[in-house]
């Protein structure tokens, strides 16, 4: 960032116009000049920084171009900084940037001193092919998330949580999807003896989990899935003083939006778990990013908005900054809504019905500023200029102002290949390229598919019962699942039910796109003709997570060490 006089008595230059002209306060990350009536710095406290932002705004408005700025002075403040680089212009963020006609106009326009230089990058690729691999297990991610990607029906579901509850009892590793595979292989060969032990197992729901999980693998899942796992630490890590830039590659993954989305909230899931409690702290020990944000959020069922709404509301204790990015404000439910302290609304087109509500609604969210129109100055904001709200020293949301956004010092647009692999050979940590030989575990699963059917399933049996409280094998009992478990544990028959009926997720089956939580039966609803004919009535014995250990908090899935 530009040098800055920095002054206690500079605190008050966000709402007093005697300010005018000062530079940002230290404890503050740079926005750019509000300069109507007079040039006033905006800016985020970096100690509320934690309290989540949203930036907004239509196509070509200025969007990455202030996430990049921000992620620059999160970086110099040294705070690290994860985010996705969905079309590619992000990566720039790791070369210099350069003086150009734009920026130059911009700068004198607010009086800002570009300070031309590259900032410490990682980059990330679940692919492996534009930054380091990025992997989880298939027992890390758990049953609910991994039914949401693959879009699994309710009975499917119930049939890839009895697989996970066996691998569970049997003590079975569930790392890769090849992994997966032979276990689903070795359900279907014992379905009959497995669905009198655990619920109804058919041929059939078992087929179509492993064809859905050969989509799964063909969209890439079998480079995300396996060891090592990705250390969280290694997103959080400094350069001296100042915080690394993760930059996830998601120009290919967005071509699997719920592939894109599931996995950033699983991320989000994790970080949850590993991060200490730190109530407030003085700066953010991380900034997330969250573009596409709608993808998160399309048609999602209410219980998964209440458990994003829960997490977001949750890490920011972790002191865990969370900033939305998204084209309409209205994207974002408002129960998550409300909870974005600090916001950078860009300019939004109202030709349509639609368009205008979206405006007024954005404009209704903004502590009004006298000197202008709200709604209008949203329609008339030019390139790289944004209605910019955060909240002020007493955490309360700052009058709203007319802001120039200062242009990012590191380049803006994409890198080149030899750039980034560069980079990336310099990156702090290493992974290997391939997922780590599990020819051993795989060997272990076999043996078990292989396995002369009635006795594995009375082994299994057994160890069912007589376990008093599983030490968890596994990873199935994973945030998510500790959620649900979490539901049921309160108690009563009314929870499970809200439990089944959210986790339906409504529609989810309509449309390719992310479409909510995986559906769980529980086995106190209706069957419809449907499942009844593919007969997933013995699901009703089935008691979702009955396997998991109490000891659990309520959002404290088994923490990674
Ligand atoms: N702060 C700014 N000052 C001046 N021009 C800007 C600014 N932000 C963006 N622009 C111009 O607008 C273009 C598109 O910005 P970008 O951030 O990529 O938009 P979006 O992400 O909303 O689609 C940039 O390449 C740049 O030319
Ligand atoms: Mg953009």
């Amino acid at each position: 960032m530009a040098k800055r006089k920095a002054a206690p008595e500079d605190d008050a230059a966000a709402t007093s116009p005697s300010r005018a002209g000062a530079k940002p306060p230290d404890g503050s990350v740079y926005i750019g000049q509000s300069i109507k009536p007079e040039s006033i710095p905006e800016f985020i406290w970096l100690r509320l920084a934690n309290r989540h932002g949203l930036i907004t705004g239509a196509t070509g408005t200025g969007k990455t171009v202030t996430l990049q700025g921000l992620a620059e002075g999160f970086s110099d403040a040294g705070v690290p900084v994860f985010c996705a680089d969905v079309k590619g212009d992000l990566s720039g963020v790791a070369e210099a940037g350069e003086p150009k006609p734009w920026i130059e106009a911009r700068d004198k326009e607010i009086g800002y001193t570009q300070d031309y230089r590259a900032y410490p990058v990682i980059f990330w690729d679940l692919f492996g092919e534009l930054g380091l691999p990025i992997r989880t297990t298939v027992s890390e991610m758990g049953p609910l998330l991994l039914s949401r990607l693959m879009d699994l029906s309710d009975a499917q579901e119930g049939v890839l949580n009895i697989a996970f509850k066996i691998a569970d009892d049997e003590k079975l590793p569930l790392s890769t999807l090849a992994n997966l595979q032979t276990l689903l292989e070795g359900l279907a060969a014992r379905a009959d003896t497995l669905t009198t032990k655990y619920g109804n197992v058919t041929k059939a729901s078992v087929g179509s989990i492993q064809r859905s999980l050969l989509v799964l693998d063909r969209q890439g899942g079998a480079h995300f899935f396996g060891k090592p796992v990705v250390n969280i630490k290694d997103l959080m890590l400094k350069d001296g003083g100042r915080g690394y830039i993760s930059v996830l590659a998601a120009e290919k993954l967005m071509e699997s939006p719920r592939l894109y989305a599931t996995f950033l909230l699983f991320l989000l899931s994790e970080l949850f778990e590993v991060m200490p409690e730190v109530g407030d702290p003085e700066k953010p020990n991380l900034v997330f990013f969250f573009d596409e944000a709608h993808l998160l959020f399309k048609d999602a069922p209410k219980a998964l908005l209440e458990k994003v709404e829960q997490v977001v509301r949750l890490i920011r204790s972790k002191g865990v900054g969370v900033y939305f990015v998204t084209q309409n404000p209205l994207d974002i439910p408002d129960t998550v809504s409300r909870q974005l302290g600090n916001r950078v609304q860009h300019a939004l087109r109202a030709f349509s019905p639609l368009e205008q509500k979206a405006v007024k609604a954005a404009a209704t969210t903004f502590r009004a500023n006298p000197a202008f129109d709200t709604e209008k100055a949203i329609m008339e904001l030019g390139t790289g200029e944004a209605l910019v709200s955060t909240l002020d020293e007493k955490g309360q949301p700052s009058i709203v102002q007319r802001t120039l956004v200062r242009p990012p010092n590191s380049r803006v647009g994409p890198i080149t290949d030899s750039e980034r692999n560069k980079v990336i050979a310099a990156s702090p940590v290493k992974y290997p390229e391939k997922p780590a030989d599990s020819d051993s575990e795989q060997a272990r699963l076999q043996q078990w598919a292989d396995g002369p059917a009635d006795a594995k399933a009375a082994s299994a049996d057994e160890k069912a019962t007589t376990k008093t409280s599983s030490g968890g094998a596994s990873r199935s009992d994973s945030f998510w699942t500790t959620l649900g478990k979490t539901i049921i544990r309160t108690g009563v028959p009314l929870a499970t039910k809200v439990l089944t009926d959210a986790l339906k997720g409504k529609g989810r089956r309509g449309g390719g796109g992310f479409t909510g939580f995986g559906a769980l039966d529980t086995g106190g609803g209706s069957k419809s003709a449907d499942q009844s004919k593919t007969g997933t009535s013995a699901e009703e014995e089935y008691v979702p997570f009955k396997s998991i250990p109490d000891e659990r908090g309520i959002l404290g899935g088994r923490k990674r060490s």
